[in-house]
């Protein structure tokens, strides 16, 4: 069923907490629907897609329409011994999503537990956690065009997967309407868990199995990251920089405890250790500031604006180019 609605309040809708309205506001739960919303002009010809509202900064009220997914069926379009193709609509939570493939005892999206969001926008920002990346995963992206409402099947290869990016950030960005995503997931196990203390928890937990991956990694999640029930925030709300292996041996050099990893194209560094040394931890500030446990969280502390969150943000990259010479990229879609 269509919801339409007009003027409608986007708080419940970005898990920063941010009180801002929608000039429109709708919501479809089939393909149907939004191919004909689409074919009528309705939505007009740039409405704002949203998922969970999860990594979305409103910087001020949204004069245009938004547009929600609640396509929320899942089936399984084939599977042999080895693998299952399962199609999910793109309105699923993903942390249900994640915990229905735990319960039914297939292998692959155990490290994505507990992310915040729905499945269309997993999709577009490849969310990652624990070594493991959506777009590891994910087979075909169904999807409309915003311009007429025409159907289109991206296969895993078109979609360009980075580290939190894919083309529906950039050359196809505010294009298409995704539908439905399939993933490809395994019947027998093949963990990842080289990242951090992944490996220990699990451990502990009485070793590696679909169950204890998932509370280990739920544990884990839940003593760095604010529950966004609790604490407005958009998770990391800048992306771990990359820089050239030349400034990485400088940095190292002059930084010996800076966390550094290798990557194909240079070297990561940790935008959460970049940021508590500037000393944003311990800057105390009325409405904004950064998570105690992690650094790359910002926080709305209550009543924060859009504009605040934005304005302090900004404070944070500029010390850290300052002190560091490396340019922190948010992570978050500002919407202005
Ligand atoms: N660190 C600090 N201070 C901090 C935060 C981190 O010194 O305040 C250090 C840690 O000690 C560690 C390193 O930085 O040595 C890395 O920290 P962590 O393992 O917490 O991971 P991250 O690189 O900061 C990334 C993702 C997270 C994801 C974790 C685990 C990005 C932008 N963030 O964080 O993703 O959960 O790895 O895989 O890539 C998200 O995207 O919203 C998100 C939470």
């Amino acid at each position: 069923m269509i919801k339409d609605y007009k003027e409608y309040s986007l708080l419940s809708h970005n898990t920063f907490g941010i009180d801002v309205q929608a000039a429109r506001y709708i919501d479809f739960s089939t393909e149907d629907e939004l191919s004909a919303l689409l074919q009528s002009g309705t939505a007009g010809e740039s409405p704002l897609v949203i998922g969970g509202g999860s990594n979305l900064l409103f910087v001020g009220d949204y004069h245009g329409t938004v547009l929600h997914s609640s396509i929320s069926d899942i089936s399984i379009i084939s599977e042999n011994d080895e693998d299952v193709f399962l199609r999910v609509g793109s309105g699923v939570n993903w942390d249900l999503l994640v915990e229905y493939t735990v319960n039914n005892g297939w292998y692959g999206l155990e490290n994505l537990s507990l992310i915040p969001g729905e499945v269309g926008a997993s999709a577009v920002q490849n969310v990652g956690a624990y070594g493991v990346e959506a777009g590891d995963l994910i087979t075909e992206i169904e999807a409309l065009a915003i311009k007429d409402g025409a159907k289109t099947v991206f296969l895993n290869g078109d979609c360009n997967y980075g580290y939190r990016t894919s083309i529906f950030k950039r050359e196809e960005k505010g294009k298409y309407v995704i539908t439905y995503v399939t993933f490809n997931l395994k019947k027998s196990a093949g963990f990842r868990l080289g990242y951090g203390n992944l490996k220990e928890r699990v451990e502990s937990l009485g070793g590696a199995t679909l169950a204890n991956v998932r509370k280990a990694v739920c544990e884990i999640r839940s003593e760095k990251l604010p529950d966004p029930l609790v604490t407005g925030s958009a998770g990391s709300f800048f992306m771990n920089p990359v820089v050239p292996d030349e400034k990485a041996a400088e940095l190292a050099e002059k930084y010996p405890a800076m966390p550094q990893y290798k990557v194909a194209d240079g070297v990561k560094l940790s935008a959460g250790w970049l940021i508590e040394q500037c000393g944003w931890k311990d800057t105390p500030h009325e409405r904004v500031g950064v998570y105690k446990h992690q650094a790359l969280v910002v926080i709305n502390r209550g009543g924060a604006t859009g504009a605040d969150v934005l304005a302090f943000a900004t404070a944070v990259c500029r010390s850290v180019e300052e002190r560091f010479g490396v340019e922190l990229k948010m992570e978050v879609n500002v919407i202005e």
